[in-house]
């Protein structure tokens, strides 16, 4: 079930975005089905109804990976960088999915030191999310919106990486094509307001309300 409970700062801030659970649920469910399509390999199985969708059971890979099309967010800070700049190149990063460190960021030597994900899982994982970053990037920019960045998990199952997990505004960053305006989790984490309405048209640009 999913619902519309908000965290950010690793559970620090609380609150409720109305409806969102709603909307993540479809969208996600509404990406995977278009990721298949492209040859990236899901967890999702059927959604049953507006908050309830069966997956596949996975083992889920102790890792959030991150891309980053445009400068924002933790890397902006980290590195002194104005937010919005264009990156010359994509930025592919990984932080350890451990909410009592923080989910501190690390490299790949990091994670094979502490058996996190072998060699051959991080390649397959890092090809993927190439390939995820490709067709969400070109599909936005036809709903007129702007994929910053976005963070996804996999998980293995059958001998298998698969994508699990989810992708919705509270996992992408995404800004209007024309005015860059924010229109994803960042109106909660930064107490922007019109936060309901950032999802909702989110969902409307995409044809899902
Ligand atoms: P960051 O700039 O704060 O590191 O976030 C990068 C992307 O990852 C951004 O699109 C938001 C997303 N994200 C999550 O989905 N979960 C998290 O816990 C964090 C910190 C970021
Ligand atoms: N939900 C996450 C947390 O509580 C972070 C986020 O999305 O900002 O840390």
């Amino acid at each position: 079930m999913i619902l519309d409970d908000a965290t950010a700062f690793n559970g620090l801030k609380k609150g409720t975005i109305a409806n969102k659970g709603i909307i993540n649920n479809r969208m996600t469910n509404f990406l995977f089905k278009k990721l298949e399509e492209s040859g990236i390999e899901t967890h999702l199985i059927e959604e049953i109804n507006d908050r309830d969708t069966i997956v596949k059971k996975v083992e889920i890979v102790p890792l959030e990976v991150i891309i980053r099309n445009i400068a924002a967010g933790s890397f902006s800070k980290k590195y002194g960088v104005e937010e919005g700049k264009e990156l010359k190149c994509t930025v592919l990063e990984f932080s350890y999915k451990n909410d009592e460190l923080g989910d501190p960021l690390l490299n790949l030597a990091h994670a094979y030191a502490l058996e996190l994900v072998t060699p051959e899982e991080a390649a397959h994982i890092s090809k993927m999310a190439y390939h995820i970053n490709d067709v969400l990037k070109k599909f936005f920019i036809e709903k007129n919106l702007i994929l910053v960045d976005f963070k996804i998990e996999f998980g293995r199952y059958d001998g298998r990486i698969i994508l699990a997990d989810e992708i919705s505004p509270d996992t992408c960053r995404l800004w209007d094509k024309d005015t860059k305006e924010k229109l994803d989790k960042d109106r909660f984490r930064r107490d922007m307001g019109n936060v309901e309405d950032a999802y909702i048209e989110v969902a409307k640009r995409i044809g899902l309300v």
